[in-house]
């Protein structure tokens, strides 16, 4: 039983990360999900939350208002999280605290989510690995190029510990000499552990290499760094 950060993008093979996220919870992994900001546009959190029973977050900067927090709490505007809070426009998050212009977040808190933790930090903390699938394009760049600007980058830069990236693309993508060469570049330089693509139908409509790797294949490589010795990124 691990603690698995599962990071996604914003990829069409993201309808197959939910099936790997209940692949884990039925394996008795513990799974937490984040979200790029684009990957919304395909999914939405409450998938995520449903299949995983544990938070989604989704921003960077969240302040209770995007996460999907407690028993019977509910998300969206005016919606609730937590006890006897709401989170909305002019709404309060956490108790007696509230969220706005002008606006103060949980009694005593600084910045974070709704309980003060800063997120990304936290995440990494909590996580045995990240695995990040789908890894899309220009999420596969952010990481080489050591950019934070979302959830998913910014805890990929905090996190010490073992990462697993399970790219998804176009063919022409895929092959780009720029991707495969940040691809190359988190192989070599933070010992990023790659589960390649499969060749295949792609939902574009042409055929080769660009299709996420089964989940059975994902789970096979989360295993091997959980189990490896050497799975730090600073060992
Ligand atoms: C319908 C659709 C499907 C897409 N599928 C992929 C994909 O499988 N892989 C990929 O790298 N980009 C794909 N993209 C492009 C990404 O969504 C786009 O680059 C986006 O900025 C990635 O955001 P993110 O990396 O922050 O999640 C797709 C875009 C659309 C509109």
């Amino acid at each position: 039983m691990a603690n698995i950060v599962l990071g996604v993008s914003a990829g069409i093979a993201i309808y197959k990360s939910a099936d790997l996220a209940s692949k884990l919870v039925q394996r008795g992994d513990s799974v937490r999900t984040l979200m790029t900001p684009n990957a919304l546009k395909f999914m939405t959190p409450l998938t995520f939350r449903a299949i995983t029973r544990q938070e989604v977050y989704t921003d960077i900067f969240s302040d209770g208002a995007n996460a999907t927090v407690g028993t019977n709490a509910t998300v969206g505007t005016n919606a609730t999280v937590g006890t006897n809070a709401t989170v909305g426009t002019n709404a309060t998050v956490g108790t007696n605290a509230t969220v706005g212009t002008g606006a103060t977040v949980g009694t005593g808190a600084v910045g974070g989510g709704p309980s003060g933790r800063i997120e990304h930090v936290s995440l990494s903390d909590w996580g045995d690995v990240l695995l990040i699938a789908p890894a899309t394009a220009d999420l596969l760049g952010k990481l080489a190029a050591g950019l934070g600007d979302n959830i998913v980058t910014a805890t990929a830069l905090a996190f010490s510990k073992p990462v697993v990236v399970a790219p998804a693309m176009n063919d022409q993508m895929w092959a780009h000499p720029i991707v495969q060469s940040n691809v190359q570049r988190l192989k070599e330089v933070v010992g990023y552990r790659f589960v390649d693509p499969e060749s295949g139908h792609l939902a574009c409509g042409s055929f080769g290499p660009g299709r996420l790797a089964e989940t059975e294949q994902i789970l096979r490589a989360l295993d091997e760094v959980l189990t490896s010795p050497a799975k730090t990124r600073s060992s």
